[in-house]
């Protein structure tokens, strides 16, 4: 969405929420939501901040605090592999080097503790891939959400046919 339109639909927002409980965490949902690539870039940031009358710093750490908002944009597909320890268990690292291998995709950050943060896109903006720290559904570890549909005890062939169908398009 052009800087003009999303301008007009924070001002929207901002009436219809300020000084509702809640209200910046509302608004930053629903611009991401419409955002093209689902991500709530620096500009937008900025502006939301400067219309609510809240400094940057507070903005930023609501962003960066919740899971859910995306500071770049995503992939058309979101593939999220658990690393909680159910699922560390029953393979999930080896899944998830297997699907960092069949996208392609270079992970910098090979410390353990950046494991439950990851969220890497493919160049081509086809998948983004993500680790969660637990989707409490332990009992079918390990589990393995794309775009937003849960699938257990995933092996590495079921995971390659799931990427497969979606590389073609579907
Ligand atoms: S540890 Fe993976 S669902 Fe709980």
């Amino acid at each position: 969405m052009p800087m003009l339109q999303e301008q007009e639909y924070v001002d929207r927002l901002v009436a219809e929420y300020q000084g509702r409980p809640g209200s910046l965490l509302t608004i930053l949902e629903r611009v991401q939501e419409r955002a093209s690539g689902k991500y709530l870039s620096a500009e937008v940031l900025e502006y939301i901040a400067a219309k609510m009358n809240l400094p940057l710093s507070q903005v930023h750490s609501v962003v960066t605090f919740y899971a859910l908002f995306n500071l770049e944009p995503q992939g058309e597909n979101t593939i999220c592999v658990c690393r909680g320890t159910a699922c560390h268990t029953r393979g999930s690292r080896a899944l998830l080097e297997r699907l960092k291998l069949e996208l392609g995709v270079v992970d910098h950050s090979e410390e353990a503790d950046a494991a439950d943060k990851l969220s890497i896109t493919t160049p081509d903006r086809k998948f983004t891939i993500r680790t969660v720290a637990c989707f409490g559904q332990c009992a079918l570890a390990p589990v393995v959400e794309i775009n937003h549909q849960i699938f257990g005890h995933v092996n590495e062939r079921a995971l390659r046919t799931e990427i497969d169908e979606l590389s073609k398009g579907k």
